[in-house]
């Protein structure tokens, strides 16, 4: 993993990319140790990612591209087309949510979708029922910023919003996931950001998300902590 991990490095075009991915440890274990070698398994791998600012993950994604035959569609809303130049990358400027100019430039059938655009429960909600249907059967559906742990009171990137909606964001994806648990498989990384990523399991349209009845602030329980010896 080490050894292709240099090599990836070696191959990234952009300097301050490179930068980034020599820089933060973080990115590697979230990003490349979750899912680059899963993905080198696919032939022609077609990929879209939503969110592209510094190119963290289009550079993973494009090296992908060139190591498989694949090609990477990236869409955000600002022109970041200046990034790469490269044969296997088309750039869409658009809303993530304009869906019919977004679907006019990808391909039907894709074998990763990657969102890191807005953090915001509902928003990744929206953009994964949306695009689930083109997710190919052993496809993978990334979603960024997931964990809330750095960003809680007094941790290392304390921040009242981001913890909410990456909290938020992750309960989620849990209650999509509790209607629909014989659809996909879900994986968890809680390194840096955090990051969730969806395998596809059948070919099947996915259930409307349903709420999760936790036990934890029931009578109940307060009365079973009361009985625990600390
Ligand atoms: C966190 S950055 C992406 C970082 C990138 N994935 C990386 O690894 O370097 C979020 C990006 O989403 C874009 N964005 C925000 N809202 C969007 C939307 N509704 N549709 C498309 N792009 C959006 C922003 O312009 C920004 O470039």
């Amino acid at each position: 993993m080490t050894k292709n991990f240099d090599k990836f490095i070696g191959r990234i075009s952009n300097d301050n990319v490179k930068k980034i991915w020599s820089s933060v440890p973080g990115v590697k274990k979230k990003f490349f140790d979750f899912f680059y070698e899963q993905i080198l398994n696919y032939d022609k791998p077609q990929i879209l990612e939503f969110g592209v600012r510094d190119g963290t993950s289009t550079a993973l994604f494009l090296d992908i591209c060139n190591e498989k035959n694949g090609n990477l569609f990236s869409v955000d809303n600002k022109d970041y087309s200046f990034q790469f130049k490269d044969k296997k990358w088309k750039f869409i400027l658009s809303k993530d949510t304009d869906f019919d100019i977004v679907n006019k430039e990808i391909p039907a059938q894709l074998d990763v979708i990657f969102l890191d655009t807005i953090h915001e429960a509902i928003h990744v909600s929206n953009i994964f029922y949306h695009y689930y249907n083109k997710l190919k059967v052993n496809g993978l559906f990334i979603i960024d910023d997931t964990s809330w742990l750095l960003y809680t009171k007094n941790n290392s990137e304390d921040h009242f919003y981001k913890e909410i909606n990456n909290y938020e964001t992750f309960k989620k994806v849990l209650e999509i996931y509790n209607n629909n648990r014989d659809k996909f498989d879900i994986h968890a990384n809680f390194c840096d950001t955090g990051a969730i990523k969806i395998i596809k399991r059948t070919q099947d349209n996915l259930s409307e998300s349903a709420r999760i009845f936790s036990r934890e602030n029931t009578i109940k329980n307060y009365i079973r902590k009361l009985f625990i010896k600390s």
